[in-house]
């Protein structure tokens, strides 16, 4: 996983654990007194045992921290790449928008990033069904990202996830629609 995944998650575990959290989260999670840099990609594994190290301190369900992790970093990925994102978009057209414009472009500015491939459906104007079945299976993720989009549009979003690979499906499905 890319380095910026783990600054940010740094920064998410300051602001939902405070500043004194990180290096005992480290330790617990078994890696030390780790340094990350936004540049290097490090093992996804990593992710996982600071995810898990967290759902032990806090007693939440690994699901649950990533899905707000998600949230928590929509607005520092829509900083990242702000001149991507066209002025008419909302929520809808950003989600439909993702893989052609953005994990795209990121894949081409940073060979080492390698973001999902998120296949859309435009189902009506007002939902778009996201098809997500990287091996990574942090759809949990996605799921937080779309609410942290449609935190920054102002929008009401319904967030479901009909099939999803931790319930035995091949891939996974999250509708959006617009509440
Ligand atoms: C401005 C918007 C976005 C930017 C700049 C962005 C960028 C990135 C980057 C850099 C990564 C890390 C890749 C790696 O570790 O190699 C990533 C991962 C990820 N992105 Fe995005 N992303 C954006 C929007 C979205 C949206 C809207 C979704 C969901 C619909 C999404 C879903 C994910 C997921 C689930 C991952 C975790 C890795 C995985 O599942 O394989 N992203 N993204």
């Amino acid at each position: 996983m890319h380095g910026i995944i783990f600054a940010e998650l740094k920064k998410y575990v300051d602001a939902r654990l405070g500043a004194d959290a990180w290096r005992p989260l480290l330790r617990e999670a078994g890696l030390g007194s780790r340094i990350y840099v936004p540049v290097r990609t490090y093992p996804d594994e990593e992710v996982v045992a600071l995810v898990s190290a967290a759902s032990r301190t806090t007693g939440l369900a690994p699901a649950a921290i990533l899905e707000d992790f998600g949230e928590f970093i929509a607005p520092d990925l829509i900083g990242m790449y702000r001149s991507l994102i066209r002025a008419e978009w909302r929520t809808l057209d950003f989600i439909a928008n993702t893989e052609q414009t953005i994990h795209k472009v990121v894949r081409l500015n940073d060979s080492q990033a390698l973001p999902p491939e998120i296949a859309c459906t435009r189902s009506g104007s007002r939902e778009v069904v996201v098809h997500y079945n990287s091996p990574r299976r942090m759809c949990a993720v996605a799921r937080g990202i779309i609410r942290g989009v449609a935190a920054h549009y102002g929008e009401q979003v319904v967030v479901t996830e009909p099939r999803c690979m931790h319930r035995g499906d091949p891939a996974c499905e999250i509708s959006v629609a617009l509440a």
